[in-house]
């Protein structure tokens, strides 16, 4: 077989575009944080993860600007050598100082936060056990990393503890143990178990890694996040964030005791081998910081838009799974289904994520949608009554 054979009998996405359904790569021309302008047209975005609309924040904006003139537009090369910035190690001390822990270490992206931090820490004898909805990067990364991997059914603790006590029982491999969660669940909208999760990991002697990817900036009193949420901050160690959602930019960061910041500092590869993030994106990160310390009644509204258009979808029949947060799936069942119902939305004026197997399970297609502080009511009331016409059109309810 050729190696491009499997690329030249892939036709499954050209299908899709020729029927007019392909939702993928579309090219938005311009955009405010609650709107995109696609062909011309403007549409509702409930389909991002700008969950404080601080992308078009204009002192965020300004700060990022103002970055480019004082440091260009990029840093050309690794934080390691030639690509770190004073902005880089003080924005690293904002976000202990936020999160509440000893050290953080920032990287050029989610993704690579977690194949950074995963691959330094699992040995060839160590095992990391793995939520069956945990995010891509947190999967890549265990499998690309020397650690064995075992995965359990999503949130159910008492599959994990059977797990871990086995392998301790058989002394395994007889390394470290690691568990590593979503705070967020991407695509459910549910909140991590810490006030179970954690006295588990604690008694196993397992370290515990939280993605916060979907809560840090809005989810907690403090915006901290899940561990902040539950009052649990100083039980986690180590939280791992992305600045590419609530950050309104990209990179990532962890948090966690000095000298495990140090280490990887010294051992991960996505960090050492990859350039750093530019300097308008953190210069974003940090003024965005300053906004979610100083705008706490940008998370209340998120919340409130949340609560409200949970209780919308709700009675207007639709079945939105066990979210808690701005993230709402709404369930449509299988992919033809689902590209129809995403086509309908949008050609009235309404951006969502259409989520697929292998993302989701077959017949378990969603239309991913999430909510902005900065949205109306207006949007939101257009946005129900869209979906109520087009699901009862399409009999979803
Ligand atoms: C839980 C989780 N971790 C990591 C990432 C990757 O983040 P980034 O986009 O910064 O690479 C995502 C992105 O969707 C995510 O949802």
């Amino acid at each position: 077989m050729h190696i491009f054979d499997k690329c030249h009998s892939f036709t499954r996405a050209r299908e899709v575009m020729a029927a007019g359904y392909y939702p993928y790569f579309v090219p938005i021309e311009g955009s405010t944080a609650t709107e995109a302008v696609v062909g011309g047209e403007r549409k509702i975005m409930i389909g991002s993860n700008n969950y404080l609309g601080l992308t078009h924040h204009p002192r965020v904006i300004e700060a990022a600007q103002a970055a480019i003139e004082k440091y260009g537009t990029g840093c050309t090369g690794s934080r390691f050598l030639n690509g770190n910035t004073d902005m880089h190690d003080f924005l690293e001390e904002r976000l202990a100082g936020f999160m509440g822990t000893e050290a953080a270490l920032v990287f050029s992206t989610g993704y690579q936060t977690n194949l950074g931090v995963i691959g330094a820490l699992l040995g060839r004898t160590d095992r990391v056990y793995l939520d069956k909805l945990d995010h891509a990067s947190i999967v890549d990364a265990s499998r690309l990393s020397y650690g064995e991997v075992a995965r359990f059914k999503h949130g159910d603790l008492e599959e994990l503890r059977a797990q871990i006590e086995a392998d301790r029982e058989s002394n395994g491999n007889g390394g470290g143990r690691m568990v590593v969660v979503d705070g967020v669940f991407s695509m459910e909208g549910d909140i991590a178990d810490l006030p179970n999760l954690v006295p588990l990991c604690e008694g196993l002697d397992a370290v515990l890694v939280v993605d916060d990817a979907h809560a840090i900036g809005y989810l907690g009193p403090r915006g901290a996040g899940t561990a902040d949420h539950f009052g649990m901050t100083d039980r986690v160690p180590l939280t791992i964030g992305t600045f590419s959602k609530s950050f309104a930019s990209i990179g990532g960061f962890v948090g966690g005791p000095e000298p495990v910041i140090h280490y990887l500092r010294h051992h991960a590869r996505s960090l050492i081998f990859s350039a750093s993030m530019p300097p308008p994106a953190v210069a974003t990160v940090l003024t965005a910081l300053e906004v979610i310390e100083n705008e706490p009644e940008r998370r209340e509204r998120l919340w409130q838009i949340t609560h409200r258009m949970r209780e919308g979808f709700k009675s207007l029949g639709f079945e939105i799974g066990p979210t808690e947060t701005p993230i709402i799936p709404i369930m449509i069942g299988p992919v033809e289904k689902t590209f129809v119902f995403w086509r309908a939305v949008f050609d009235a004026g309404i951006f969502t994520n259409p989520v697929m197997p292998p993302a989701v399970p077959e017949n378990s297609c969603r239309l991913r949608t999430s909510y902005i502080a900065t949205h109306t009511d207006d949007q939101l009331d257009f946005v129900l009554e869209t979906f109520a016409k087009v699901g009862r059109e399409l009999a979803v309810i």
